[in-house]
């Protein structure tokens, strides 16, 4: 299995973003230096490929690793400076029959790998390059999918951080604050608390803003009857944290807001409860879109039969995401959803999961009751499936409309 991990990237000019390393080749090695490679091979033989030492270099970017330190920090049976990868790469898959790599995902350095492996297929060694190709995906995404408890630590770590953060915006914000202020609080929170800072970037929405999913230009002024939606997780060891709360910036619900938001909350809690073994995303995401849907039946922002209104999938006009996803290395993290015959894969213990409802009314919804329109509301969590059913990893970040103004006093 040959894994790269990510390369640097220019933010602009020379400039480039903060490096971070490819998921899946720090799930294997640990290893946090750009332009590196790792091969594992089924005897047993782990190699690395890392930038080499250059005193005059590190001047300039840090102290490197280097080939040594690969060898005696990093555990690996072999390692190689990156200059050396088209002659040692090829000589470490001679009678190699299978190649795991996964095509499609690391463009800046395929071109490379195809013209080596290419090199092996042809003239008299030809038998002795790989003759398939498979994606590492069916073993390396479902070991990412369940976690050991070490990673876990890593997932509470950013767990408890999130909290801090979700707590100081939720206590501190105002009518007449930026956004802004509200984002830097948090990813402040995040940094001073040693994450690397956060898992996504980060959502502070007020008011109509909390309508747009991945709302992130947070520049706007919260207004006096203004919902705050936040959506920002802590990123620890390269482990996602993704919690979203929504708090009123007065530090009071107005009544529309408040039959939306318990609706949600009813719909996010009943989830929670209901995650155990066995069970399917596919069959949490019907079960919450039931619930809501009945709720908005209710509250006269749909019309018609609970089941006309599911089958129609006019549920969609104010519910318009999935419920749940992955969580882990990746925010949106590895692993299959659907099993070979197309039936949701069922949850098992050690899988960590996001539930997310919400609720988004347009403020150009003139058939919604004007009440209604403006307002946006998602409340997510990070659950971990157990054997006896499932631990909410952020549940005790506060979200019910009680402890929410409590949170103001
Ligand atoms: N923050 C992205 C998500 O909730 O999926
Ligand atoms: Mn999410
Ligand atoms: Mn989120």
């Amino acid at each position: 299995m040959l894994l790269p991990t990510n390369p640097e990237l220019i933010r602009s000019a020379d400039s480039h973003f903060p490096f971070r390393p490819h998921s899946s080749f720090w799930f294997v090695t640990g290893f946090d230096e750009p332009g590196a490679w790792a091969l594992l091979k089924k005897d047993g033989g782990f190699t690395l490929f890392v930038l080499p030492k250059d005193p005059e270099r590190e001047v300039w970017t840090g102290i490197r690793c280097g080939v040594e330190g690969a060898v005696e920090r990093f555990g690996a049976d072999s390692a190689f400076s990156v200059a050396d990868f088209d002659t040692e790469l090829p000589k470490l898959l001679a009678g190699v029959d299978t190649l795991y790599f996964e095509f499609g995902r690391h463009p800046e350095v395929e071109p490379n790998l195809t013209r080596l492996l290419n090199g092996m297929r042809s003239g008299r060694k030809a038998h002795l390059g790989p003759t398939s190709l498979v994606d590492p995906g069916s073993i390396l995404f479902e070991l990412r999918l369940h976690k050991t408890e070490d990673e876990l630590a890593l997932m509470r770590t950013g767990s408890t951080i999130t909290e801090e953060a979700h707590v100081a915006a939720m206590r501190d914000v105002r009518p007449g604050m930026y956004e802004y202020e509200i984002q830097a609080l948090v990813e402040y929170t995040f940094r001073r608390r040693g994450a690397w800072g956060w898992a996504y970037p980060s959502i502070v929405g007020g008011g109509v803003n909390a309508c747009v999913l991945h709302y992130v230009r947070n520049d706007g002024v919260f207004g006096d009857e203004d919902l705050m939606l936040i959506d920002a997780g802590a990123e620890v060891d390269c482990y996602a944290t993704d919690v979203t709360r929504t708090s009123p910036a007065s530090g009071r619900f107005t009544p529309a807001q408040r039959d939306l938001y318990q609706l949600v909350l009813d719909a996010q809690l009943a989830a929670v409860e209901a995650t155990k073994p066995g069970w399917t995303l596919d069959g949490m995401h019907d079960q919450v879109v039931r619930q809501m849907t009945q709720g908005l039946l209710d509250l006269g922002l749909l019309k018609g039969s609970l089941d006309e209104a599911i089958e129609e999938k006019t549920f969609r006009r104010y519910y318009m995401h999935r419920t749940s996803h992955w969580l882990g290395l990746d925010v949106h993290d590895v692993g299959r959803y659907l099993l070979g015959n197309g039936l949701g894969k069922p949850l098992a213990p050690g899988m960590v999961l996001t539930i997310e409802p919400g609720l988004y009314v347009s403020p150009h919804d003139e058939e919604a009751p004007e009440a209604f329109r403006g307002i946006g509301i998602r409340i997510e969590d990070d659950v971990l499936v157990t054997a006896e059913g499932h631990e909410n990893l952020t549940g005790q970040i506060p979200k019910t409309i009680a402890d929410i103004e409590a949170l103001r006093g």
